[in-house]
């Protein structure tokens, strides 16, 4: 049975490990949809490409030999035919993914090929505009938060970093993620919040399997 289930929210808010959980005891696909803005960043970034020219992005977007695929625990970034996934989890890399999304016709873009990823075996899909632009007719809209010195926490522990580091990059990331103009980082009319910060992933996971098993 096709059906999209949206999880959205800030940076290190615990979307990435949640949304991949539960795509799997759904059985379903999943995708982390700021792969194709890290992927882009990627490539603007090693191109020396002005990260506010959007004409060059689009372009580059059109032009470019890249790939997103869609594997049961990593969605990953073909560049030129190398796998580059491990690159664009850079934070440099992300905070380039920050600035080149803010650019409406970049978004417009990628909209298409993030849509493409529905089939007929259903979807978890996350990142920041799922439940608002990308997926708006989705069964489930979920919107995870969490405190910031919290995630800042968990991303250094990811990267083995210091979290005061991170938590200053966050900062802004979250602040250009939701001040921009075009599918800012906002909660979804009728999504369930979940405030994570103090669950585990599997308790946010079994409340939110639950949540779907009630509406699926
Ligand atoms: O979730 P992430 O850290 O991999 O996302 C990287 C950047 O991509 C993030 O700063 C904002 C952007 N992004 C977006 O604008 N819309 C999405 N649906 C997903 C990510």
């Amino acid at each position: 049975m096709s059906f999209v289930v949206t999880i959205d929210g800030p940076a290190a808010s615990g979307k990435t490990s949640v949304s991949r959980e539960l795509s799997k005891r759904l059985g379903c696909r999943w995708v982390s949809t700021g792969v194709f803005y890290r992927g882009i960043a990627y490539v603007v970034h090693k191109r020396n490409i002005d990260p506010t020219d959007e004409k060059k992005i689009t372009d580059l977007i059109r032009a470019a030999d890249w790939d997103v695929q869609m594997d049961v625990d990593t969605t990953r970034f073909f560049y030129d035919g190398q796998d580059v996934t491990v690159e664009v989890h850079k934070e440099e890399i992300g905070n380039v993914a920050s600035k080149i999304s803010s650019l409406k016709l970049v978004r417009k873009e990628l909209l298409e090929a993030q849509r493409e990823c529905e089939n007929s075996r259903g979807l978890v899909a996350e990142g920041r505009d799922c439940g608002t632009v990308v997926f708006p007719q989705a069964e489930v809209k979920v919107y995870l938060t969490a405190r910031s010195e919290d995630r800042a926490q968990r991303r250094a522990q990811e990267q083995g970093v210091k979290a005061e580091e991170i938590l200053e990059h966050q900062k802004k990331r979250d602040a250009q993620d939701s001040d921009r103009k075009v599918a800012p980082l906002q909660i979804p009319t009728g999504a369930h919040v979940i405030d994570t910060s103090a669950l585990s992933l599997d308790e946010v996971v079994d409340r939110l399997h639950k949540i779907c098993q009630d509406i699926l």
